[in-house]
């Protein structure tokens, strides 16, 4: 993969004093769209601490919100973004696909990108509401058997389900970025994740999260089908 460059994109107009997101978003080609209704911000006061994306100036124009049916006319890429960055094979890669179709009529989806000067996907995110009957949420649960702990985790929350970047561009606040983006607008209480139990130290992923102020939930946890432990992060949202 070519080095990220980091250049105005074509067709890009450049808003780049406007806090994001703002009054409008961006498409999956980058042409600044309208608020769309899957995102509603009206009514919700904005999130003081969490909503000034700190995206290196230069990139601010290519973290872009976008609809479920914005990325999934560019699920495929996306998914190569994700085999790329987690080294993930075909098996997995095409359970990663599945999933990412299935949570796109999840409530509340939220997607956030970050596209290079051709408007390629350098890192894509997204999370949704959690309720009651979801796969995720419903293993999530199972995992605090008490009650307090349940509600004060997930009654009122929204996962991020997917962030990654390309390897050739992670190291860069990319992450970190989409992550910031993603709660800005979230509108929950709290936000929470899971994500494989690893050598904190050792780990981008963990390290964002830590940084972010994901704190433990669960740890240890275990997921079928997966032989990895899991841990169960999560944070309060202002
Ligand atoms: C986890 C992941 C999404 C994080 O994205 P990222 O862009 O690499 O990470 P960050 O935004 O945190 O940036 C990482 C580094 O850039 C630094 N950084 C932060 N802001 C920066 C800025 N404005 N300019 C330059 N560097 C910056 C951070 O200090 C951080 O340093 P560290 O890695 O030594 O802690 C990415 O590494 C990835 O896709 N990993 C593989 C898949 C994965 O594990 N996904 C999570 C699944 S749960």
């Amino acid at each position: 993969m070519r080095a990220l460059q980091i250049t105005k994109p074509w067709r890009v107009p450049v808003h780049r004093q406007q806090a994001w997101p703002a009054d409008s978003v961006a498409d999956s080609r980058g042409v600044r769209q309208p608020p769309n209704d899957l995102h509603p911000v009206d009514g919700q006061p904005p999130l003081p601490d969490l909503l000034e994306v700190p995206v290196p100036d230069a990139m601010r124009d290519f973290l872009v919100a976008w609809t479920p049916e914005q990325l999934a006319t560019r699920a495929d890429e996306a998914i190569d973004v994700l085999a790329e960055a987690t080294g993930y094979g075909p098996a997995m890669r095409e359970g990663s696909r599945r999933q990412l179709v299935e949570h796109l009529t999840m409530p509340g989806f939220r997607a956030v990108a970050i596209l290079g000067p051709l408007a390629d996907i350098v890192g894509f995110g997204y999370g949704y509401l959690c309720r009651p009957g979801q796969r995720w949420r419903d293993w999530a649960a199972g995992a605090m058997p008490v009650v307090a702990d349940r509600r004060r985790w997930l009654d009122d929350a929204c996962t991020v389900t997917e962030l990654q970047v390309r390897p050739a561009c992670q190291g860069r606040g990319l992450g970190e970025a989409m992550l910031r983006g993603m709660l800005s607008s979230a509108g929950t209480r709290t936000a929470v994740l899971s994500t494989a139990e690893t050598a904190e130290a050792r780990s981008r992923a963990w390290r964002l999260y830590r940084r972010m102020g994901f704190r433990d939930v669960r740890r240890g946890l275990r997921c079928p089908g997966d032989p990895r432990a899991f841990a169960i992060l999560g944070r309060d949202l202002p």
